[in-house]
């Protein structure tokens, strides 16, 4: 079955957790996609984990839409969002709303996120005026890693954290329709989840949250650059790899790859030698 906004919201209804994951490429996307995941988000950690940044920064629009096109022709059933990325939505109002409908047009997406509370309002207003799906995203906004000093937990003060549940009755009244919440303490997390009607995605921010995400490359083990504290590695996918290259040098030298069932047989008749000969003559 498609997943629409409609599905997901109503998933938050009836108490039913919502899964979504990183893609950033269309054979992985239609794995995730066979088995069922709710919603693929090609996020600008794409920066880190496909093109090697160590942050979100460099990331551009074509780099996006790139990305997103190739996620949505393997998304047959999952919900498709792309990230804004930085510079494309906070320069203004307008900046935001065409960047948003390039990756609507060009990639494909079903819904667009960005980062931000009350000042990026106006921009959530407007983008889903166009009837762009916008999914918001507060706490640890990688975008802004700058500002914050590191990727650190954020709300966990008594200001910080009102700040924070003050930024998501924002975002769900300018018209989010789903948030994700980076590294946000897990009682703040659930809360804000029991006050919005619109689901919460969680990443590092506990149980509470109405569904959950992760980087792909983190959950199987494909990127030691750095391990947050909130992965659960589901599986070594990053040492089966490994092993498979390992095999693959071995056998090229030893011979025993590629065997007579990889290659193509025509004529064993012919004498290449000879036939060869018809060159000179
Ligand atoms: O870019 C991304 O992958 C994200 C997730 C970490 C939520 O924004």
């Amino acid at each position: 079955m498609k997943n629409t906004i409609s599905t997901i919201q109503e998933q938050k209804k009836k108490g039913e957790k919502i899964s979504m994951l990183t893609a950033y490429d269309y054979s992985t996307a239609k794995l995730m996609d066979e088995a069922g995941v709710n919603t693929l988000l090609v996020g600008d950690s794409l920066g880190m984990t496909m093109l090697g940044y160590e942050d979100t920064l460099s990331v551009t629009m074509e780099d996006m839409i790139h990305h997103t096109a190739a996620v949505s022709r393997g998304a047959k059933n999952a919900f498709v969002i792309a990230d804004m990325p930085f510079m494309s939505y906070q320069t203004s109002v307008y900046d935001a709303v065409v960047n948003a409908g390039r990756l609507m047009k060009e990639g494909r997406a079903n819904a667009v996120k960005l980062e931000g509370g009350v000042t990026v309002c106006p921009q959530i207003k407007a983008i889903s005026e166009c009837s762009i799906p916008v999914v918001a995203h507060l706490g640890m906004t990688p975008q802004s890693v700058n500002v914050f000093g590191g990727f650190k937990v954020q709300g966990k003060d008594e200001a910080a954290a009102l700040k924070l549940i003050q930024d998501a009755i924002e975002i769900e009244k300018a018209g989010a329709c789903m948030v994700v919440l980076e590294c946000v303490p897990k009682k703040l997390a659930g809360y804000i989840s029991s006050v919005l009607s619109i689901p919460t995605i969680g990443i590092g921010a506990g149980a509470g949250c109405d569904g959950q995400v992760l980087v792909y490359q983190d959950m199987l083990a494909m990127f030691s650059d750095f391990t947050p504290k909130f992965v659960k590695k589901f599986a070594d996918v990053g040492d089966v790899m490994k092993e498979a290259f390992t095999e693959f040098i071995n056998e090229i030298q030893s011979g025993q790859f590629p065997a007579d069932e990889h290659s193509f047989k025509v004529n064993d008749e012919t004498d290449y030698e000879k036939l060869a000969q018809k060159l000179k003559s």
